[in-house]
C-alpha cells in the first residue's frame, strides 16, 4: 500500500540528504583542519613527487567520523514508528545497527593507532578480529545460523547444507581481517585507496538496490542506510587525495572502510557476494602473499618507484642475495618466473632483483612506465571491470551453481 511505501521509502530518502550534507561538511573540514595534522606530526612525504612536501597523514579519520555522526544522527529515523507506538519494538534490529555502528568505531579508533604509531604487521592481523567481536557476538544472539548452502555441483557428497559451526564464526572474523588489510595493501599511489573503496561501495549499493525488491529487502535497506553516508564522506576525501594529492587517507580510512564493508556483508547475508567486489583485491593478496610472510624479502614500501626525469612510475624492486632464501622462496621465484608475472634479474654474485608482489608493478610490467594519475585511472577501471564480472557471477552464473 501507499502508506507502507511511503514507510519503506522515507528513512532512505532522510538519509540520502543527511549524506549530502555530510559530503558538503566533508569538504569544508578536511581544508580547514589539514595544517593540524602537520602540526600533530601526523604527515607523510610522497613519494611520487618531486617537491617532497610534507602531506597531512590519516585524514580518513575525519570523514570517518562525519560518516559514524551521521549514523549516530540517524539512529532514530527508521525506528520512529515504533518510539511513538511502544508496541513490538524491533529490539534484534535495533541491536544489529548498534553493533555494526560498535564494529565500525572500533576500527577508525584502531585505525588511526595504527596511522600514529605506525604498528606491526602482527597487531595488524588482531585489530579487526578484535573490532568484529562485538558483531558476531550480536550475529550469534540473532540468527546463529552456521549453515551453508552448499553448490549443487557437490551436493552428491555434502548434501544441502552443511553445518560450519564454529567455523562460520572464524570465517565471519577471517572477512574482517581479509577486508581491512586487503584494501591498505592495494596500496601507495594518490587516490587509489579511495578510489577503490568507493568503487567497492558503489557495487555494493548497486547490489542493495537490485535486492530491495526481493524477500531479503530489509537486510539490503540495513546495508543502504551505511552505503550512502560512505559513499558521500569517501566522496569528499577523493577530491583531497586525488592526483595530486594534498591529504593522505592513512590506515584509518582502509580499516573503517574495509570494516565497513564486512560488517554489511555479514549482517545482510552477503558476505560471498561482498567478497565476489573484492577481486582485485583478492589477486593482489594472493600475488602478494610471499612477501607478506617474508619467503621473499619485504621493504617497508612497495609502491612504485618514481622517476624524476619522465616524470612517470615505474617497477619498485626488491633486491636480496640468492643465498639468503629459503627453498620455498625459490620455489615461489621459480613458479612465477614459469608463469611469466614476475620480472627478474640476477648478476654474477648471486644478487636478484626483482619486481614487489603488487598488483601495481604488475601492471606496470604489462603496460610499461605509467603517469601516477594514468596509473590510479587505470587500477580504477580494473576495480570497475571486476565489479562487472563479480555481476555475471553472482546473477547469471550463480543459477548453475544455486538455485536462486
Ligand atoms: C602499505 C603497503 C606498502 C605501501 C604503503 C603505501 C604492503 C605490505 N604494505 O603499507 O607496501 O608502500 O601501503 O601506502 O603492501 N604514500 C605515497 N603516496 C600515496 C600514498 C602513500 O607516497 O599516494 C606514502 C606516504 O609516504 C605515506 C605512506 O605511503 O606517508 C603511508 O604508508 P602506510 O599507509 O603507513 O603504509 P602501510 O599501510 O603500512
Ligand atoms: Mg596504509
Amino acid at each position: 500500500s501507499n502508506k507502507d511505501t511511503w514507510k519503506f521509502i522515507f528513512p532512505i530518502l532522510i538519509n540520502f540528504t543527511m549524506s549530502i550534507g555530510a559530503y558538503f561538511l566533508a569538504i569544508r573540514l578536511i581544508p580547514k583542519i589539514k595544517n593540524m595534522f602537520i602540526k600533530a606530526n601526523l604527515y607523510g612525504i610522497d613519494m611520487n613527487k618531486k617537491s617532497g612536501d610534507k602531506v597531512p597523514e590519516a585524514l580518513g579519520v575525519v570523514t570517518g567520523c562525519l560518516f559514524l555522526i551521521t549514523l549516530f544522527l540517524f539512529i532514530p529515523i527508521p525506528f520512529t514508528n515504533y518510539i511513538f507506538s511502544d508496541i513490538n519494538f524491533p529490539h534484534s534490529e535495533f541491536m544489529e545497527f548498534l553493533a555494526a555502528l560498535l564494529s565500525i568505531c572500533c576500527m577508525l579508533l584502531l585505525g588511526f593507532a595504527d596511522d600514529v604509531l605506525d604498528l606491526r604487521w602482527r597487531h595488524k592481523l588482531l585489530l579487526p578480529t578484535i573490532a568484529s567481536l562485538p558483531l558476531l557476538m550480536v550475529y550469534y544472539i540473532n540468527f546463529n545460523s552456521t549453515l551453508i548452502i552448499v553448490p549443487k555441483p557437490l551436493r552428491p557428497w555434502f548434501g544441502f547444507s552443511v553445518d560450519l559451526w564454529i567455523f562460520y564464526y572464524l570465517y565471519m572474523g577471517m572477512l574482517a581481517v581479509f577486508c581491512t588489510n586487503a584494501i591498505n595493501i592495494l596500496a601507495g599511489i594518490n587516490g587509489l585507496e579511495v578510489g577503490q573503496s568507493l568503487v567497492i561501495s558503489m557495487s555494493i549499493l548497486l547490489f542493495n538496490i537490485i535486492e530491495l525488491s526481493g524477500d531479503l529487502w530489509k537486510a539490503h535497506q540495513f546495508s543502504l542506510y551505511f552505503m550512502l553516508p560512505y559513499i558521500s564522506t569517501s566522496l569528499g576525501l577523493l577530491k583531497f587525495n586525488w592526483y595530486p594529492a594534498q591529504v593522505f587517507v592513512g590506515d584509518t580510512f582502509c580499516y573503517l572502510s574495509g570494516m565497513t564493508f564486512a560488517v554489511v556483508g555479514i549482517i545482510g547475508h552477503f558476505s560471498k557476494t561482498t567478497l565476489l567486489f573484492f577481486i582485485p583485491q583478492i589477486i593482489n593478496f594472493l600475488y602478494s602473499v610471499p612477501q607478506l610472510f617474508h619467503f621473499i624479502p619485504c621493504p617497508r614500501h612497495r609502491l612504485p618507484k618514481y622517476n624524476k626525469v619522465t616524470d612517470k612510475l615505474e617497477i619498485s624492486n626488491t633486491v636480496f642475495n640468492k643465498k639468503d632464501i629459503g627453498f620455498i622462496g625459490k620455489l615461489i621465484i621459480w613458479i612465477f618466473r614459469k608463469l611469466y608475472i614476475i620480472k627478474w634479474q640476477e648478476d654474477k654474485e648471486g644478487v636478484i632483483s626483482c619486481n614487489n608482489f603488487t598488483l601495481i608493478n604488475f601492471v606496470l610490467i604489462k603496460i610499461g612506465p605509467m603517469k601516477e594519475s594514468s596509473l590510479t585511472v587505470t587500477l580504477l577501471l580494473i576495480q570497475v571491470v571486476s565489479s562487472l564480472l563479480a555481476f555475471i557471477i553472482r546473477y547469471p552464473l550463480a543459477s548453475i551453481f544455486y538455485d536462486v
